[in-house]
């Protein structure tokens, strides 16, 4: 039997590789919600415009709900035979609200269906980004407010640098985090619009109120093409573009939370909530969240050159290429938001080791810009030759296998005789960072300003 949504024009049904090849019901069950809050802005401009009678109107609404809680209580024999969620539903509520349920498709198409539904669940989840975005933050800014003057090595090349505060280093990524909720909020402003009432490409000729039901579903504004309505994806695009950005950030986090939490590091211990045992090795206690964390940005970063790829050819308007679109983004969606998550988690929980931190600041030669820097100040070299001068003096001090301030005066002023007393007191570490107070600099007050400003933004 052909089908009973389109079937008008076929003697037979779709064989049965042409139905596993067609029917998204399977993914695009996760719509329903959205498909059926669309359908009942749909009904009531229907009824408000006179294009249906208001009873009518009343009757599918009514029914709407009806198949929601069915769907909600895990009560719907969703079909294969009915392709997806539009249809799946909508066989259901004539069932339920007999034949005037086909009233409901009455200037509109799947076309610009599926491309609300879609909008409205992209929007939900850059709201919940949004959200987890924010309690992400918050678990950094304690962390940095907690040790916004303990001591770490910076690294550069992963090769010891200069010392830096750890809250200087946690706040680093407040920025990022900061920048990647700023972006959600850009891409949700942008998308924000409704293509419902776009019907299959061309409009309609019905006397439609596209404002009233963009503003139903909480849009802006109606989109202003129907061309471009039913076959813009990039709203979705820029959703991936949004979450790879994003999941490259939670994957370097990640990577040095691996690094921090080895033995050979231990900058930080990872709660037992948020680690794993080995079944063979009883000593370990393996960073599994933040190795999957560091993982989950390629297959969130394939799903944006995927879909890019499905886009890229596809001429005006829609193409059932496009309903390659939802898996993608479903799981790049759900794949971020856990890391999110994850990551929150391990955050709240780990607790930093301020004393590996600061020892480890004071080996590697640390402080030996400062004392480049000195050199300049107290004894008015050129910063070239200054900076010479410091690589004589830390090569001394790497044959001798000590560190700088282990150097006499005296081994000093053998390579460089003016140098007094008073350098001993910018080999320090924590004299290091109390010193960098330029602004942006991981001087413990500009860090606390930073924190500061910050728990005022989220405020
Ligand atoms: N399941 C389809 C999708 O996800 C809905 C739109 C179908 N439209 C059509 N003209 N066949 O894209």
């Amino acid at each position: 039997t052909s089908n009973q949504m389109w079937g008008g024009r076929f003697a037979a049904g779709p064989d049965a590789i042409m139905e596993a090849i067609n029917a998204s019901i399977g993914f695009d069950k996760r719509l329903a919600a959205q498909d059926i809050a669309g359908s009942r802005a749909h009904a009531a401009m229907l009824a408000a415009t006179g294009i249906v009678k208001a009873s009518d109107a009343e009757a599918m609404r009514e029914g709407l709900l009806t198949v929601l809680s069915e769907i909600e209580g895990g009560d719907f024999a969703f079909s294969a035979a009915l392709e997806d969620i539009h249809m799946n539903v909508e066989a259901r509520l004539k069932e339920i609200v007999g034949p005037v349920a086909g009233r409901l498709h009455t200037a509109r198409s799947r076309n610009d269906q599926v491309a609300t539904d879609f909008r409205l669940w992209v929007r939900d989840q850059l709201d919940a980004a949004d959200a987890g975005l924010t309690a992400l933050i918050r678990a950094l800014l304690a962390q940095a407010e907690a040790g916004a003057d303990w001591v770490m090595p910076g690294f550069t090349h992963l090769q010891t640098a200069q010392p830096v505060t750890w809250g200087h280093h946690m706040m680093a990524y407040v920025e990022m985090f900061g920048r990647d909720r700023a972006r959600v909020r850009d891409a949700r402003a942008r998308m924000n619009e409704s293509p419902l009432g776009a019907a299959a490409l061309a409009g309609t000729s019905f006397p439609i109120d596209r404002h009233m039901t963009a503003e139903a579903l909480g849009f802006d504004r109606p989109c202003a093409n129907s061309l471009d309505a039913v076959s813009d994806r990039d709203f979705a695009l820029e959703f991936l573009s949004v979450a790879s950005i994003s999941a490259m950030h939670l994957s370097r986090f990640a990577e040095e939370l691996v690094i921090w939490s080895s033995a050979q590091f231990r900058f930080v211990a990872l709660s037992d909530r948020f680690s794993t045992g080995s079944s063979i090795m009883p000593q370990k206690k393996n960073p599994d969240a933040a190795e999957l964390i560091r993982a989950k940005i390629g297959r969130i970063f394939g799903a944006q050159v995927a879909l890019m790829t499905v886009m890229k050819g596809l001429p005006l308007a829609y193409s059932k290429d496009m309903q390659e679109d939802k898996e993608q983004v479903f799981d790049a969606a759900d794949n971020w938001l856990l890391s999110l998550a994850a990551m929150e988690g391990m955050v709240g929980d780990m607790t930093a080791n301020r004393d590996a931190l600061e020892a480890a600041a004071s080996s590697g030669f640390s402080t030996a810009t400062d004392l480049a820097d000195w050199l300049v100040r107290e004894l008015d070299l050129p910063f070239r030759e200054a900076h010479h001068v410091t690589g004589s003096l830390v090569a001394l001090a790497e044959g001798r296998g000590c560190d700088l301030p282990d150097l006499t005066l005296a081994d000093m002023q053998g390579v460089h005789g003016s140098i007094t007393e008073g350098v001993f007191d910018v080999l320090g570490v924590r004299n290091s960072v109390a010193s960098r107070t330029s602004y942006g600099g991981t001087a413990p007050e500009r860090v606390r300003e930073q924190i500061a400003r910050w728990t005022d933004l989220l405020d």
